[in-house]
Protein backbone atom coordinates (compact mmCIF):
# COMPACT_ATOMS: atom_id res chain seq x y z
CA UNK A 1 0.00 0.00 0.00
CA UNK A 2 1.17 3.44 -1.00
CA UNK A 3 0.81 6.03 0.95
CA UNK A 4 -0.50 9.81 0.14
CA UNK A 5 1.55 12.50 2.05
CA UNK A 6 0.02 15.21 3.66
CA UNK A 7 0.93 18.69 3.20
CA UNK A 8 2.31 18.98 6.72
CA UNK A 9 1.44 16.98 9.35
CA UNK A 10 -1.86 18.69 11.19
CA UNK A 11 -1.15 18.18 15.13
CA UNK A 12 -4.66 19.32 15.73
CA UNK A 13 -6.26 17.03 13.75
CA UNK A 14 -3.72 14.23 14.54
CA UNK A 15 -4.95 14.75 18.38
CA UNK A 16 -8.49 14.58 17.97
CA UNK A 17 -8.42 11.32 15.49
CA UNK A 18 -6.30 9.85 18.28
CA UNK A 19 -9.14 10.56 21.02
CA UNK A 20 -11.42 9.23 18.68
CA UNK A 21 -12.86 5.53 19.63
CA UNK A 22 -15.78 4.49 17.51
CA UNK A 23 -17.55 1.31 17.75
CA UNK A 24 -20.71 -0.72 17.69
CA UNK A 25 -21.96 -3.18 20.21
CA UNK A 26 -23.00 -6.49 18.21
CA UNK A 27 -25.36 -8.73 19.78
CA UNK A 28 -28.49 -10.77 20.27
CA UNK A 29 -31.86 -8.95 21.13
CA UNK A 30 -32.22 -8.79 24.55
CA UNK A 31 -28.22 -9.34 25.49
CA UNK A 32 -28.71 -6.07 26.97
CA UNK A 33 -27.54 -3.72 24.32
CA UNK A 34 -29.60 -0.77 25.30
CA UNK A 35 -29.16 -1.22 28.93
CA UNK A 36 -25.25 -1.46 28.42
CA UNK A 37 -25.62 2.00 26.04
CA UNK A 38 -27.56 3.44 29.22
CA UNK A 39 -24.63 2.30 31.11
CA UNK A 40 -22.23 3.00 29.35
CA UNK A 41 -23.24 7.01 29.05
CA UNK A 42 -24.46 7.21 32.74
CA UNK A 43 -20.43 6.47 33.04
CA UNK A 44 -19.83 9.24 30.89
CA UNK A 45 -22.21 11.53 32.93
CA UNK A 46 -24.68 11.90 29.89
CA UNK A 47 -27.59 11.45 31.72
CA UNK A 48 -28.18 11.52 35.33
CA UNK A 49 -30.02 8.39 35.94
CA UNK A 50 -30.42 5.66 33.73
CA UNK A 51 -33.75 3.52 34.10
CA UNK A 52 -32.32 -0.05 33.02
CA UNK A 53 -33.38 -2.17 35.73
CA UNK A 54 -37.13 -1.04 35.85
CA UNK A 55 -37.18 -2.73 31.85
CA UNK A 56 -37.95 -0.51 28.93
CA UNK A 57 -41.38 0.79 29.64
CA UNK A 58 -39.92 3.07 31.78
CA UNK A 59 -36.81 3.84 29.37
CA UNK A 60 -38.73 5.93 27.00
CA UNK A 61 -36.80 9.32 27.51
CA UNK A 62 -33.42 7.73 28.41
CA UNK A 63 -31.16 8.45 25.35
CA UNK A 64 -30.82 4.84 23.97
CA UNK A 65 -34.40 5.23 23.06
CA UNK A 66 -33.31 6.21 19.23
CA UNK A 67 -36.27 3.91 17.55
CA UNK A 68 -39.24 4.77 19.88
CA UNK A 69 -40.35 7.94 16.57
CA UNK A 70 -39.61 5.24 14.14
CA UNK A 71 -41.34 2.30 16.38
CA UNK A 72 -44.37 4.65 16.96
CA UNK A 73 -44.65 4.78 13.44
CA UNK A 74 -44.72 0.94 12.85
CA UNK A 75 -41.39 1.38 11.17
CA UNK A 76 -38.30 1.46 12.05
CA UNK A 77 -34.57 1.08 11.36
CA UNK A 78 -32.25 3.86 12.17
CA UNK A 79 -28.92 4.04 13.04
CA UNK A 80 -27.27 7.01 14.47
CA UNK A 81 -24.44 7.63 17.12
CA UNK A 82 -23.66 8.70 20.54
CA UNK A 83 -21.25 10.89 21.46
CA UNK A 84 -19.79 11.52 25.01
CA UNK A 85 -16.58 12.00 26.73
CA UNK A 86 -14.72 9.78 28.95
CA UNK A 87 -11.70 10.34 30.17
CA UNK A 88 -10.32 13.16 27.75
CA UNK A 89 -11.56 10.66 25.09
CA UNK A 90 -14.55 10.78 22.55
CA UNK A 91 -16.21 7.77 22.10
CA UNK A 92 -18.47 7.47 19.63
CA UNK A 93 -21.09 4.86 19.75
CA UNK A 94 -22.93 3.42 16.43
CA UNK A 95 -26.34 1.89 17.09
CA UNK A 96 -26.48 -1.38 15.43
CA UNK A 97 -30.23 -1.72 14.86
CA UNK A 98 -31.72 -5.14 16.60
CA UNK A 99 -34.28 -6.82 17.53
CA UNK A 100 -36.94 -7.60 14.31
CA UNK A 101 -35.12 -4.92 12.54
CA UNK A 102 -32.68 -6.30 11.71
CA UNK A 103 -31.29 -5.39 8.35
CA UNK A 104 -28.41 -4.62 5.89
CA UNK A 105 -28.09 -1.70 7.66
CA UNK A 106 -26.79 -3.63 10.62
CA UNK A 107 -24.15 -4.79 8.91
CA UNK A 108 -23.12 -1.47 7.19
CA UNK A 109 -22.94 0.49 10.38
CA UNK A 110 -19.66 -2.24 10.84
CA UNK A 111 -17.56 -0.46 7.78
CA UNK A 112 -17.66 3.17 10.01
CA UNK A 113 -16.82 1.77 12.91
CA UNK A 114 -13.04 0.66 14.13
CA UNK A 115 -13.87 -1.83 16.80
CA UNK A 116 -16.71 -4.01 17.99
CA UNK A 117 -18.34 -4.73 21.66
CA UNK A 118 -19.54 -8.20 21.30
CA UNK A 119 -22.36 -8.23 24.26
CA UNK A 120 -22.79 -11.96 25.43
CA UNK A 121 -25.32 -12.92 27.25
CA UNK A 122 -23.93 -14.97 30.55
CA UNK A 123 -27.10 -17.31 30.55
CA UNK A 124 -26.91 -18.04 27.07
CA UNK A 125 -23.36 -18.19 25.57
CA UNK A 126 -23.11 -17.12 21.73
CA UNK A 127 -26.52 -16.42 20.08
CA UNK A 128 -27.25 -16.42 15.96
CA UNK A 129 -27.51 -12.87 15.41
CA UNK A 130 -23.87 -12.19 17.05
CA UNK A 131 -22.40 -15.26 15.33
CA UNK A 132 -23.74 -13.59 12.10
CA UNK A 133 -22.59 -10.05 13.01
CA UNK A 134 -19.02 -11.66 14.20
CA UNK A 135 -18.67 -13.02 10.88
CA UNK A 136 -19.27 -9.42 9.17
CA UNK A 137 -16.26 -8.29 11.71
CA UNK A 138 -14.13 -10.94 11.39
CA UNK A 139 -14.06 -10.31 7.43
CA UNK A 140 -13.20 -6.58 8.38
CA UNK A 141 -10.76 -7.99 10.72
CA UNK A 142 -12.22 -5.23 13.14
CA UNK A 143 -11.08 -5.47 17.09
CA UNK A 144 -13.53 -7.64 19.31
CA UNK A 145 -13.89 -6.83 23.17
CA UNK A 146 -16.17 -9.47 24.72
CA UNK A 147 -18.27 -8.57 27.07
CA UNK A 148 -20.19 -11.31 29.31
CA UNK A 149 -23.58 -9.38 30.23
CA UNK A 150 -25.99 -10.37 32.68
CA UNK A 151 -23.18 -11.82 35.12
CA UNK A 152 -25.97 -11.25 38.03
CA UNK A 153 -28.40 -13.73 37.06
CA UNK A 154 -28.29 -17.53 37.20
CA UNK A 155 -25.85 -18.87 33.71
CA UNK A 156 -23.28 -20.78 32.06
CA UNK A 157 -19.61 -21.25 33.78
CA UNK A 158 -16.69 -18.68 32.93
CA UNK A 159 -14.98 -21.65 31.47
CA UNK A 160 -17.47 -22.92 29.39
CA UNK A 161 -18.21 -19.61 28.22
CA UNK A 162 -13.85 -19.14 27.00
CA UNK A 163 -14.68 -22.48 25.37
CA UNK A 164 -16.97 -21.33 23.63
CA UNK A 165 -15.54 -17.74 22.66
CA UNK A 166 -12.69 -20.08 21.66
CA UNK A 167 -14.27 -22.75 19.46
CA UNK A 168 -17.20 -20.52 17.83
CA UNK A 169 -15.10 -17.35 17.08
CA UNK A 170 -11.44 -18.91 16.87
CA UNK A 171 -10.64 -15.73 19.16
CA UNK A 172 -8.31 -16.24 21.69
CA UNK A 173 -10.18 -15.04 24.77
CA UNK A 174 -7.52 -12.63 27.01
CA UNK A 175 -9.76 -11.92 30.04
CA UNK A 176 -9.23 -8.03 31.52
CA UNK A 177 -11.48 -8.79 34.49
CA UNK A 178 -12.54 -12.19 36.24
CA UNK A 179 -16.29 -12.51 37.70
CA UNK A 180 -15.89 -13.09 41.53
CA UNK A 181 -19.03 -14.82 42.30
CA UNK A 182 -20.61 -17.43 40.12
CA UNK A 183 -23.56 -16.15 37.80
CA UNK A 184 -26.10 -15.19 39.62
CA UNK A 185 -24.14 -14.12 42.59
CA UNK A 186 -21.77 -10.97 41.23
CA UNK A 187 -19.61 -9.59 43.92
CA UNK A 188 -17.44 -7.79 41.89
CA UNK A 189 -14.39 -8.72 39.29
CA UNK A 190 -10.29 -9.33 39.29
CA UNK A 191 -8.93 -6.93 37.18
CA UNK A 192 -6.48 -9.05 35.63
CA UNK A 193 -4.26 -5.62 34.84
CA UNK A 194 -4.25 -3.78 37.79
CA UNK A 195 -3.81 -6.88 40.38
CA UNK A 196 -6.69 -6.03 41.94
CA UNK A 197 -10.29 -6.66 43.79
CA UNK A 198 -13.34 -4.24 42.14
CA UNK A 199 -16.26 -5.24 45.02
CA UNK A 200 -19.48 -3.59 43.55
CA UNK A 201 -22.36 -2.19 46.03
CA UNK A 202 -25.61 -2.20 43.82
CA UNK A 203 -27.26 1.51 44.21
CA UNK A 204 -30.74 0.50 45.56
CA UNK A 205 -32.37 1.30 42.90
CA UNK A 206 -30.18 0.21 40.39
CA UNK A 207 -30.44 3.56 38.03
CA UNK A 208 -26.98 5.00 38.97
CA UNK A 209 -23.39 4.04 39.21
CA UNK A 210 -22.52 1.04 41.37
CA UNK A 211 -20.26 1.45 44.44
CA UNK A 212 -17.07 0.14 44.00
CA UNK A 213 -14.33 -0.58 46.29
CA UNK A 214 -10.99 -1.58 45.28
CA UNK A 215 -8.81 -3.89 47.56
CA UNK A 216 -5.40 -5.66 47.16
CA UNK A 217 -4.93 -9.45 46.68
CA UNK A 218 -4.42 -10.37 50.12
CA UNK A 219 -7.46 -8.36 51.35
CA UNK A 220 -9.41 -9.86 48.53
CA UNK A 221 -8.64 -12.94 49.88
CA UNK A 222 -9.68 -11.46 53.36
CA UNK A 223 -13.25 -10.00 51.87
CA UNK A 224 -14.10 -12.79 49.45
CA UNK A 225 -12.29 -15.87 50.94
CA UNK A 226 -12.84 -18.82 48.39
CA UNK A 227 -14.37 -17.14 45.87
CA UNK A 228 -11.64 -14.82 45.23
CA UNK A 229 -9.36 -18.21 45.13
CA UNK A 230 -11.53 -19.84 42.78
CA UNK A 231 -11.45 -16.82 40.63
CA UNK A 232 -7.24 -16.58 40.45
CA UNK A 233 -7.47 -20.29 39.84
CA UNK A 234 -10.15 -20.50 37.16
CA UNK A 235 -8.63 -17.40 35.27
CA UNK A 236 -4.90 -18.81 35.53
CA UNK A 237 -6.54 -21.84 33.77
CA UNK A 238 -7.07 -19.51 30.77
CA UNK A 239 -3.30 -20.11 29.25
CA UNK A 240 -3.43 -16.35 28.09
CA UNK A 241 -4.11 -15.03 31.15
CA UNK A 242 -1.70 -12.73 32.29
CA UNK A 243 -0.19 -11.56 28.99
CA UNK A 244 -2.21 -9.17 26.70
CA UNK A 245 -1.56 -9.20 23.54
CA UNK A 246 -2.33 -5.70 21.79
CA UNK A 247 -1.60 -6.46 18.60
CA UNK A 248 -4.00 -9.98 18.44
CA UNK A 249 -6.39 -7.59 19.50
CA UNK A 250 -5.88 -4.82 16.89
CA UNK A 251 -5.59 -7.51 14.16
CA UNK A 252 -9.02 -9.23 14.81
CA UNK A 253 -7.52 -12.43 16.34
CA UNK A 254 -8.05 -12.07 19.71
CA UNK A 255 -10.47 -10.76 22.19
CA UNK A 256 -10.67 -8.83 25.34
CA UNK A 257 -13.08 -10.18 27.41
CA UNK A 258 -14.90 -8.34 30.74
CA UNK A 259 -17.92 -9.35 32.93
CA UNK A 260 -20.80 -6.72 33.17
CA UNK A 261 -24.14 -6.35 34.68
CA UNK A 262 -25.24 -3.39 32.67
CA UNK A 263 -28.77 -3.15 34.30
CA UNK A 264 -26.67 -2.98 37.71
CA UNK A 265 -24.00 -0.93 36.64
CA UNK A 266 -21.11 -3.46 37.17
CA UNK A 267 -18.09 -3.58 35.43
CA UNK A 268 -19.19 -0.62 33.05
CA UNK A 269 -16.59 1.57 33.63
CA UNK A 270 -14.22 -1.06 32.94
CA UNK A 271 -15.38 -1.45 29.60
CA UNK A 272 -14.88 2.07 29.51
CA UNK A 273 -11.51 1.88 30.16
CA UNK A 274 -10.69 -1.11 28.06
CA UNK A 275 -11.60 1.43 25.06
CA UNK A 276 -10.48 4.03 26.07
CA UNK A 277 -6.39 2.25 26.94
CA UNK A 278 -6.97 -0.91 24.15
CA UNK A 279 -9.22 0.43 21.66
CA UNK A 280 -7.81 1.37 18.48
CA UNK A 281 -8.13 5.39 17.54
CA UNK A 282 -9.59 6.70 13.95
CA UNK A 283 -6.52 5.42 12.28
CA UNK A 284 -5.58 5.92 8.29
CA UNK A 285 -8.08 4.44 5.89
CA UNK A 286 -7.23 1.96 2.46
CA UNK A 287 -9.11 3.83 -0.61
CA UNK A 288 -10.57 1.49 -3.45
CA UNK A 289 -7.09 1.65 -5.17
CA UNK A 290 -5.40 0.50 -1.70
CA UNK A 291 -3.75 4.07 -0.73
CA UNK A 292 -3.87 5.09 2.24
CA UNK A 293 -5.28 8.39 3.03
CA UNK A 294 -3.86 10.27 6.05
CA UNK A 295 -6.28 11.31 9.27
CA UNK A 296 -4.51 15.04 8.61
CA UNK A 297 -5.43 15.01 4.97
CA UNK A 298 -8.12 17.27 3.81
CA UNK A 299 -11.55 15.87 4.60
CA UNK A 300 -12.97 13.32 3.14
CA UNK A 301 -15.61 10.46 4.43
CA UNK A 302 -17.56 8.03 3.20
CA UNK A 303 -21.73 7.26 3.64
CA UNK A 304 -22.69 4.18 5.21
CA UNK A 305 -26.34 4.68 6.06
CA UNK A 306 -29.12 6.69 4.05
CA UNK A 307 -32.01 7.85 6.36
CA UNK A 308 -35.36 9.03 5.06
CA UNK A 309 -38.47 10.21 7.22
CA UNK A 310 -36.69 10.03 10.52
CA UNK A 311 -38.70 13.13 11.07
CA UNK A 312 -41.91 12.74 9.89
CA UNK A 313 -42.86 16.89 10.32
CA UNK A 314 -39.46 17.25 7.59
CA UNK A 315 -39.68 14.24 5.45
CA UNK A 316 -36.00 14.32 5.11
CA UNK A 317 -33.78 12.46 4.13
CA UNK A 318 -30.18 12.19 5.78
CA UNK A 319 -27.07 10.12 4.87
CA UNK A 320 -25.18 9.25 7.76
CA UNK A 321 -21.39 9.83 6.66
CA UNK A 322 -18.23 8.77 9.14
CA UNK A 323 -15.62 11.02 9.05
CA UNK A 324 -12.05 9.34 7.59
CA UNK A 325 -9.62 12.37 7.40
CA UNK A 326 -9.34 15.78 7.59
CA UNK A 327 -11.94 18.22 9.67
CA UNK A 328 -15.81 18.39 8.91
CA UNK A 329 -16.96 21.95 9.45
CA UNK A 330 -20.29 22.95 8.61
CA UNK A 331 -21.21 24.61 5.77
CA UNK A 332 -18.35 23.33 3.71
CA UNK A 333 -18.94 22.81 0.63
CA UNK A 334 -17.30 19.01 -0.50
CA UNK A 335 -17.31 17.31 -3.70
CA UNK A 336 -19.56 14.04 -4.60
CA UNK A 337 -17.34 11.82 -5.86
CA UNK A 338 -19.34 9.64 -7.48
CA UNK A 339 -20.58 12.50 -9.59
CA UNK A 340 -18.05 14.81 -9.22
CA UNK A 341 -20.61 17.34 -8.13
CA UNK A 342 -20.07 19.72 -5.42
CA UNK A 343 -22.17 18.85 -2.38
CA UNK A 344 -23.12 21.63 0.48
CA UNK A 345 -23.11 20.51 3.86
CA UNK A 346 -24.96 23.47 5.51
CA UNK A 347 -27.49 20.88 6.96
CA UNK A 348 -25.03 18.81 9.61
CA UNK A 349 -25.84 16.96 12.75
CA UNK A 350 -25.54 14.93 14.76
CA UNK A 351 -28.38 13.06 15.40
CA UNK A 352 -29.14 10.47 18.57
CA UNK A 353 -32.96 9.80 19.00
CA UNK A 354 -35.36 12.66 19.04
CA UNK A 355 -32.52 15.22 19.88
CA UNK A 356 -30.66 16.67 16.98
CA UNK A 357 -27.89 18.96 17.57
CA UNK A 358 -26.49 21.06 15.08
CA UNK A 359 -23.09 19.98 14.51
CA UNK A 360 -20.29 22.92 13.01
CA UNK A 361 -17.26 20.62 13.35
CA UNK A 362 -16.17 16.81 13.43
CA UNK A 363 -12.60 14.91 13.32
CA UNK A 364 -11.67 11.62 11.80
CA UNK A 365 -14.11 8.99 13.24
CA UNK A 366 -17.04 10.49 14.07
CA UNK A 367 -20.21 10.18 12.81
CA UNK A 368 -22.24 13.42 10.79
CA UNK A 369 -25.89 13.18 9.79
CA UNK A 370 -26.10 15.70 6.31
CA UNK A 371 -29.94 16.47 6.08
CA UNK A 372 -31.24 16.72 2.53
CA UNK A 373 -29.03 14.69 1.13
CA UNK A 374 -31.01 12.68 -1.51
CA UNK A 375 -28.08 12.62 -3.86
CA UNK A 376 -26.17 10.75 -1.50
CA UNK A 377 -25.80 6.56 -1.58
CA UNK A 378 -24.76 4.14 0.99
CA UNK A 379 -20.96 3.62 -0.02
CA UNK A 380 -20.65 7.04 -1.46
CA UNK A 381 -17.41 8.74 -0.62
CA UNK A 382 -17.21 12.98 -0.16
CA UNK A 383 -13.85 14.79 0.13
CA UNK A 384 -12.41 17.99 0.05
CA UNK A 385 -9.51 18.90 -2.64
CA UNK A 386 -7.49 15.68 -2.62
CA UNK A 387 -10.09 13.02 -4.51
CA UNK A 388 -10.74 9.78 -2.96
CA UNK A 389 -12.95 7.00 -3.40
CA UNK A 390 -13.56 4.65 -0.31
CA UNK A 391 -14.19 1.04 -1.18
CA UNK A 392 -17.79 0.30 -1.72
CA UNK A 393 -20.02 -1.45 1.10
CA UNK A 394 -20.51 -5.04 -0.17
CA UNK A 395 -24.00 -6.10 -0.48
CA UNK A 396 -25.25 -8.75 1.88
CA UNK A 397 -26.97 -11.97 1.42
CA UNK A 398 -30.66 -11.25 0.88
CA UNK A 399 -32.86 -14.15 2.59
CA UNK A 400 -36.35 -12.77 2.42
CA UNK A 401 -37.90 -12.09 -1.27
CA UNK A 402 -41.35 -10.68 -2.40
CA UNK A 403 -42.92 -10.12 -5.54
CA UNK A 404 -43.95 -6.15 -5.04
CA UNK A 405 -47.39 -5.30 -6.97
CA UNK A 406 -48.73 -1.50 -7.21
CA UNK A 407 -52.24 -1.75 -5.88
CA UNK A 408 -53.35 0.63 -8.16
CA UNK A 409 -51.67 -0.28 -11.93
CA UNK A 410 -53.11 3.35 -12.81
CA UNK A 411 -50.08 4.75 -10.58
CA UNK A 412 -47.37 2.76 -11.95
CA UNK A 413 -44.84 5.19 -12.54
CA UNK A 414 -45.04 6.47 -8.87
CA UNK A 415 -44.85 2.68 -7.91
CA UNK A 416 -41.36 2.35 -10.18
CA UNK A 417 -40.08 5.88 -9.01
CA UNK A 418 -40.60 4.82 -5.42
CA UNK A 419 -38.91 1.50 -5.76
CA UNK A 420 -35.90 2.66 -7.19
CA UNK A 421 -35.78 5.65 -4.47
CA UNK A 422 -35.86 3.29 -1.84
CA UNK A 423 -33.41 0.93 -3.78
CA UNK A 424 -30.93 4.06 -3.84
CA UNK A 425 -31.65 4.11 -0.32
CA UNK A 426 -30.34 0.64 0.26
CA UNK A 427 -33.21 -0.30 2.25
CA UNK A 428 -34.08 -3.22 -0.46
CA UNK A 429 -32.26 -5.30 -3.48
CA UNK A 430 -34.39 -4.85 -6.26
CA UNK A 431 -34.55 -7.75 -8.45
CA UNK A 432 -35.71 -8.40 -12.12
CA UNK A 433 -36.23 -11.11 -14.84
CA UNK A 434 -38.07 -11.17 -18.31
CA UNK A 435 -40.41 -13.93 -16.58
CA UNK A 436 -41.42 -11.35 -14.65
CA UNK A 437 -41.37 -8.48 -15.87
CA UNK A 438 -40.93 -4.77 -14.80
CA UNK A 439 -44.50 -4.20 -13.40
CA UNK A 440 -43.74 -7.19 -10.90
CA UNK A 441 -40.00 -6.48 -9.02
CA UNK A 442 -38.84 -8.91 -6.69
CA UNK A 443 -37.60 -7.26 -3.72
CA UNK A 444 -34.67 -8.89 -1.68
CA UNK A 445 -33.91 -8.15 2.08
CA UNK A 446 -31.82 -9.46 4.49
CA UNK A 447 -34.51 -9.23 7.74
CA UNK A 448 -38.22 -8.97 6.49
CA UNK A 449 -38.80 -5.80 8.75
CA UNK A 450 -37.31 -4.13 5.46
CA UNK A 451 -40.25 -4.92 3.47
CA UNK A 452 -42.75 -2.84 6.49
CA UNK A 453 -40.59 0.12 5.92
CA UNK A 454 -40.82 -0.40 2.06
CA UNK A 455 -44.43 -0.50 2.33
CA UNK A 456 -44.50 2.31 4.86
CA UNK A 457 -42.61 4.45 2.82
CA UNK A 458 -44.55 3.57 -0.86
CA UNK A 459 -47.85 4.69 0.33
CA UNK A 460 -47.01 7.69 2.65
CA UNK A 461 -44.22 9.24 0.90
CA UNK A 462 -44.72 8.04 -2.90
CA UNK A 463 -48.57 7.54 -2.70
CA UNK A 464 -47.95 4.41 -4.30
CA UNK A 465 -49.82 1.62 -2.13
CA UNK A 466 -48.55 -1.73 -2.84
CA UNK A 467 -48.99 -5.44 -1.88
CA UNK A 468 -46.39 -8.04 -1.21
CA UNK A 469 -46.20 -12.06 -2.27
CA UNK A 470 -44.00 -14.22 -0.09
CA UNK A 471 -41.87 -16.27 -2.17
CA UNK A 472 -40.62 -19.31 -0.96
CA UNK A 473 -36.77 -18.57 -1.71
CA UNK A 474 -34.38 -18.36 1.45
CA UNK A 475 -30.81 -18.29 -0.12
CA UNK A 476 -29.03 -16.54 -2.67
CA UNK A 477 -26.11 -17.21 -4.59
CA UNK A 478 -23.94 -14.88 -7.56
CA UNK A 479 -23.77 -16.78 -11.05
CA UNK A 480 -24.05 -15.90 -14.36
CA UNK A 481 -26.14 -15.81 -17.35
CA UNK A 482 -25.96 -18.95 -18.40
CA UNK A 483 -27.33 -20.58 -15.41
CA UNK A 484 -30.75 -18.56 -16.57
CA UNK A 485 -31.20 -21.53 -19.06
CA UNK A 486 -29.85 -24.15 -17.64
CA UNK A 487 -31.65 -23.87 -14.34
CA UNK A 488 -35.55 -22.58 -15.45
CA UNK A 489 -36.59 -26.26 -15.19
CA UNK A 490 -35.41 -26.68 -12.02
CA UNK A 491 -37.79 -26.61 -9.01
CA UNK A 492 -37.31 -24.33 -6.16
CA UNK A 493 -34.99 -22.37 -7.83
CA UNK A 494 -34.79 -19.07 -9.72
CA UNK A 495 -31.88 -17.01 -11.94
CA UNK A 496 -32.74 -13.27 -11.49
CA UNK A 497 -30.93 -10.25 -12.00
CA UNK A 498 -29.81 -7.86 -9.81
CA UNK A 499 -30.48 -3.84 -10.59
CA UNK A 500 -25.93 -3.74 -10.13
CA UNK A 501 -26.43 -6.14 -13.35
CA UNK A 502 -25.37 -9.31 -11.22
CA UNK A 503 -26.93 -12.64 -11.82
CA UNK A 504 -28.88 -14.12 -8.90
CA UNK A 505 -29.54 -17.71 -8.48
CA UNK A 506 -31.98 -18.05 -5.47
CA UNK A 507 -33.26 -21.01 -3.72
CA UNK A 508 -35.54 -22.24 -1.49
CA UNK A 509 -33.58 -23.84 0.81
CA UNK A 510 -29.79 -25.11 1.33
CA UNK A 511 -31.18 -28.58 0.33
CA UNK A 512 -31.95 -27.36 -3.14
CA UNK A 513 -28.96 -25.31 -3.24
CA UNK A 514 -26.99 -28.59 -2.74
CA UNK A 515 -28.93 -30.34 -5.44
CA UNK A 516 -28.05 -27.55 -7.47
CA UNK A 517 -24.13 -27.62 -7.26
CA UNK A 518 -24.30 -31.44 -7.06
CA UNK A 519 -26.02 -31.91 -10.48
CA UNK A 520 -24.47 -28.76 -12.37
CA UNK A 521 -20.38 -28.49 -10.90
CA UNK A 522 -19.65 -26.59 -13.78
CA UNK A 523 -22.35 -23.90 -12.31
CA UNK A 524 -20.76 -20.69 -10.54
CA UNK A 525 -22.43 -20.45 -7.10
CA UNK A 526 -20.70 -17.79 -5.53
CA UNK A 527 -21.21 -16.99 -2.00
CA UNK A 528 -22.74 -12.86 -1.03
CA UNK A 529 -21.67 -11.28 1.64
CA UNK A 530 -21.09 -13.27 4.86
CA UNK A 531 -24.13 -13.41 6.61
CA UNK A 532 -25.51 -17.34 5.25
CA UNK A 533 -23.51 -20.27 6.05
CA UNK A 534 -20.51 -20.84 3.91
CA UNK A 535 -20.49 -24.24 4.24
CA UNK A 536 -22.71 -25.30 1.39
P1 LIG B 1 -31.23 -5.40 23.82
O1 LIG B 1 -31.12 -3.93 23.62
O2 LIG B 1 -29.94 -6.12 23.60
O3 LIG B 1 -32.34 -6.06 23.13
O4 LIG B 1 -31.49 -5.66 25.37
P2 LIG B 1 -32.06 -4.70 26.50
O5 LIG B 1 -31.02 -3.76 26.95
O6 LIG B 1 -33.36 -4.14 26.10
O7 LIG B 1 -32.22 -5.77 27.65
C1 LIG B 1 -33.09 -6.87 27.50
C2 LIG B 1 -33.61 -7.25 28.87
O8 LIG B 1 -32.53 -7.71 29.66
C3 LIG B 1 -34.20 -6.07 29.63
O9 LIG B 1 -35.25 -6.58 30.38
C4 LIG B 1 -33.10 -5.62 30.54
O10 LIG B 1 -33.57 -5.00 31.71
C5 LIG B 1 -32.43 -6.93 30.85
N1 LIG B 1 -31.01 -6.75 31.15
C6 LIG B 1 -30.07 -6.10 30.45
N2 LIG B 1 -28.87 -6.18 31.05
C7 LIG B 1 -29.06 -6.92 32.15
C8 LIG B 1 -28.19 -7.37 33.19
O11 LIG B 1 -27.01 -7.11 33.21
N3 LIG B 1 -28.76 -8.12 34.16
C9 LIG B 1 -30.08 -8.44 34.16
N4 LIG B 1 -30.54 -9.17 35.16
N5 LIG B 1 -30.92 -8.03 33.20
C10 LIG B 1 -30.42 -7.29 32.22
P3 LIG B 1 -36.76 -6.26 29.95
O12 LIG B 1 -37.01 -6.87 28.61
O13 LIG B 1 -37.03 -4.85 30.06
O14 LIG B 1 -37.58 -6.96 31.00
P4 LIG B 1 -37.39 -6.83 32.56
O15 LIG B 1 -36.53 -7.99 32.92
O16 LIG B 1 -36.77 -5.54 32.89
O17 LIG B 1 -38.78 -6.92 33.04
Amino acid sequence: MSQIPAKAADPQIIDQSSRRRTFAVISHPDAGKSTLTEALALHARVIGTAGATNGKSNRKDTVSDWMQMEKDRGISISSTALQFEYRDTVINLVDTPGHADFSEDTYRVLAAVDCAVMLIDAGKGLEVQTMKLFEVCRQRNLPIITVINKWDRPGLESLELMDEITERTGLRPMPLTWAVGIAGEFHGVADLRKNEYVRFTRNSSGASLALEEHFTPEEAQDVEGQLWSDALDEASLLESSGEFDLDGFHAGTATPVLYSSAAQNFGVRQILDALVDLAPSAAPRADADGEVRPVDAPFSGFVFKVQAGMNQAHRDHVAFIRVCSGIFERGMVVTHANTGKPFATKYAQHLFGRDREVIDQAWPGDVVGLVNASALRVGDSLYEDTPVTYPPIPYFSPEHFRVAHAKDPSRYKQFRRGIDQLEHEGIIQVLRSDRRGDQAPVLAAVGPMQFEVVQDRMAQDFNAPMRMETLGYSLARLTTKEAMTTLAPVRGVEVIIRSDGEYLALFNDVWALRRVAKNYPDLPLTQIGVNQDASV
